[in-house]
């Protein structure tokens, strides 16, 4: 049974996708610093899975804690999710951003290359993209300067690992992820919140749940349809499921290049008004909204073009924006059901 390493397993995506590949019959071990996310995630795995992943809380950041770890623990491919996410945080403190983001993953390729584990999934984003003027946006579309030092460490992330394999016997996917929502049927893992989100998706459930009055839709005299912003929402579990179709691609060696790249999306872009209107159909809940300023840094448009990932990877994303919203809402409410217990 291979041993896949998780890194950020505990958070949001990395549990996921910890699900998916011990529904698979691998074995797991997931590295996290619990800076954005909570040790009890564990338990939800196992609840879902029946079996427990191994558990290290260690910082990608600390080299020898790292290396002890590598030197005690046999490992055969990792997916690499551990990083600092929040946009806005990064413009104020870019350090912090680089440090974490690009030390983590240096230390990580370093390590992997010396015990010849040699098998990576890395997490990019759409936001390496930015504004583009074709849509939609597929993987040979030239980037654009970062919008914002966390989109930087994701291009720099790729580069230092396109980089890297052109010289070292390492094998690597790098899947950049549209506008990730939604949570496991079961309610037992989702996002867990531990800052205020600005992400749409958490942004409507905790407003039909009380925690927030009201919500902005930001702009609407965009160019679109509608007048607001147009994303490529898609399930977590969908992205989730790539990641282990992309780590069976590295361990079977069916990789054609020895660094790829994937958009994890949809194919389909949903306005924010869509994204409202699907949420109220879902649940049945009518949402507290008003109209007001654009967002700065907002792309008015991006959505993916997903034939590379349907036709090579053997992946579609299978579920859609309802099922976004109905599972968003049913973490809300699990969310809500254990503040209660607690108080
Ligand atoms: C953001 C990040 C992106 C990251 C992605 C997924 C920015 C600039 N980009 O993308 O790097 O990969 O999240 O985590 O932050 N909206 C509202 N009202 C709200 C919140 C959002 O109208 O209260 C609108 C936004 O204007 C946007 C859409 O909803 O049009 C989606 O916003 P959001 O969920 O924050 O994702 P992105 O901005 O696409």
């Amino acid at each position: 049974m291979k041993n896949i390493l998780v890194t950020g397993g505990a958070g949001y995506i990395g549990s996921h996708t910890a699900v998916e590949l011990l529904n698979k019959g691998y074995r797991v071990t997931i590295l996290d610093n619990l800076s954005n996310s909570r040790a009890e995630v564990l338990h939800s795995i196992e609840k879902i899975t029946g079996k427990r992943p191994d558990f290290f809380e260690l910082d990608l950041c600390d080299r020898n804690s790292l290396e002890h770890f590598f030197n005690t623990q046999k490992i055969d491919a990792c997916i690499h999710f551990a990083a600092y996410k929040a946009v806005g945080e990064s413009v104020d403190e870019p350090l912090k951003y680089y440090r974490n983001n690009l030390l983590s993953l240096i230390n990580l390729a370093e390590l992997m290359i010396e015990k010849k584990t040699d098998h990576l999934v890395f997490s990019s984003s759409c936001s390496v993209y930015g504004e583009q003027d074709k849509l939609p946006v597929n993987e040979n579309s030239p980037l654009p300067k970062a919008e914002s030092p966390y989109g930087n460490t994701k291009q720099i992330g790729e580069e230092i690992l396109a980089d890297t394999v052109k010289v070292n016997p390492f094998n690597v996917i790098a899947l950049r992820y549209f506008n990730p929502a939604g949570a496991h049927e079961s309610a037992l893992i989702g996002e867990y919140p531990i800052q205020p989100p600005n992400n749409l998706v958490p942004v409507i459930t905790q407003t039909a749940i009380g925690k927030r009055k009201s919500m902005t839709v930001f702009g609407s005299d965009y160019s679109t349809p509608d007048g607001t912003c147009i994303r490529d929402y898609i399930h977590v579990v969908d992205i989730a499921k790539a990641h282990v179709v992309a780590i069976e691609r590295l361990i079977h060696k069916k990789n054609k290049n020895r660094f790829e790249v994937f958009n994890l999306g949809t194919g389909t872009g949903h306005s924010v008004m869509e994204a409202i209107h699907a949420f109220e159909k879902a649940t049945n809940v009518k949402l507290n909204y008003t109209i007001g300023e654009k967002r700065a840094g907002d792309v008015e448009k991006v959505w993916a073009d997903t034939e590379l990932a349907n036709q090579e990877l053997g992946w579609k994303a299978a579920l859609e924006l309802e099922d976004i919203m109905q599972s968003a809402w049913k973490w809300e409410l699990k969310l809500k059901e254990e503040a209660g217990v607690e108080n």
